[in-house]
């Protein structure tokens, strides 16, 4: 593989928060092919973003982000937005209108959805100042007619995820400050703090922080955010699982673990539903062949969808999700919206 070696220091931000992918490769390398994989494409994700095109052709916006580009002598080639440089932040602001929404801004919002669930206010924390938040204590109840299993299975998504701040907090993506598992507030986080309180066995906790997982789903464009993003659920679900049995998830758990992120955080384009630049011109087929134009060039015409700005009509690969309910079995995620009757 031709590629420019890293010689860069990690900074004390990538030191605190980021997740090397050396080490999930140590762990074991099959974790590692599944964060990568694009379960629509069977291949893996795209980079999508330019910001790694100097260090080589592998790393072009159009090619799979392969394992050897990211681990070994290029083991800190992706870093989480806290820790890239001013530059490469206001040059993916522009690009791709990426801002990160800090911690207690996600909070006010989750909290929002909650209070409208719950029908009462402060269920998880109650706000301490305008940018801080305390979790609120005891057992949380829950309103006449809804139970706890309810709250754990009813889905979210996160769109344009980003490195998914909305659905787990593991750190601030804003400051890179790390935020302790009990204080967090992301959406899989909420739901872990209910499965821990209402599972005493532990095959119940297992068996509900796995449904908690398949509930929340996440989409982006760039190919590192959505690994991070990936990664940044993984952890978050062996630290809480870390706190339930003091001990390390075993590395089937972890596969299972990974297999049910890789599906529920894709990379997709937000605008089309497809996966990114899977949109092609087509060759007109019904010129006219004779003798006098057979070797005229093909007429060439742009993809439907886009030239007619119809999400219903791209000719790019529509992205799948996994419904994880008992159809268990994979579905275009625009089947979820209905075509407008012409
Ligand atoms: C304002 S950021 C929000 C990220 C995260 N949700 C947050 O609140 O911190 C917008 C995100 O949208 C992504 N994005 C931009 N265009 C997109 C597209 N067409 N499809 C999917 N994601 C896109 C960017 O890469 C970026 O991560």
């Amino acid at each position: 593989m031709e590629a420019k070696t890293i010689t860069r220091e990690r900074t004390e931000i990538e030191r605190r928060i980021d997740i090397i992918e050396e080490d999930i490769a140590k762990i074991d390398v099959r974790l590692l092919k599944l964060l990568l994989q694009d379960k629509t494409t069977k291949k893996n994700i795209l980079w999508c973003t330019t910001d790694y095109e100097n260090l080589g052709s592998v790393y072009d916006e159009h090619n799979q982000i392969l394992l050897e580009a990211i681990t070994g002598l290029f083991y800190n080639v992706i870093q989480p937005r806290a820790a890239k440089s001013k530059e490469i932040q206001e040059m993916r602001s522009k690009k791709r209108a990426e801002v990160f929404t800090p911690s207690w801004v996600c909070n006010d919002q989750n909290n929002l959805i909650d209070d409208a669930w719950f029908g009462r206010k402060d269920v998880f924390n109650r706000p301490k100042g305008q940018t801080a938040w305390i979790a609120t204590e005891g057992k949380i109840e829950f309103p006449e007619g809804k139970t706890w299993r309810q709250y754990v299975d009813d889905k979210r998504l996160e769109i344009t995820c980003g490195e998914a701040p909305y659905l787990v907090s593991r750190y601030d993506t804003t400051t890179g400050d790390l935020i302790p598992p009990f204080a967090r507030v992301g959406l899989f986080d909420r739901k872990m703090r209910i499965v821990t309180e209402n599972c005493e066995m532990d095959d119940e906790w297992m068996k509900w922080s796995m449904r908690a997982l398949k509930s929340v789903y996440g989409y982006e464009f760039q190919g590192d955010s959505v690994l991070i993003a990936r990664e940044n659920l993984l952890y978050d679900y062996i630290d809480y699982y870390k706190e339930r049995f003091h001990a390390e998830p075993s590395l089937n758990l972890l596969r299972e673990v990974a297999n049910i992120i890789a599906w529920n955080i894709w990379q997709m384009d937000g605008l089309k539903y497809v996966v990114p630049y899977s949109c092609h011109d087509e060759e007109t087929i019904d010129r006219q062949l004779s003798f006098a134009d057979w070797d005229k060039p093909a007429e060439r015409k742009p993809c439907p969808g886009c030239a007619k700005g119809d999400i219903h009509l791209h000719n790019g690969i529509y992205c799948r999700i996994f419904d994880w309910t008992n159809k268990c079995k994979s579905i275009p995620f625009i089947s979820l919206f209905k075509k407008e009757e012409a």
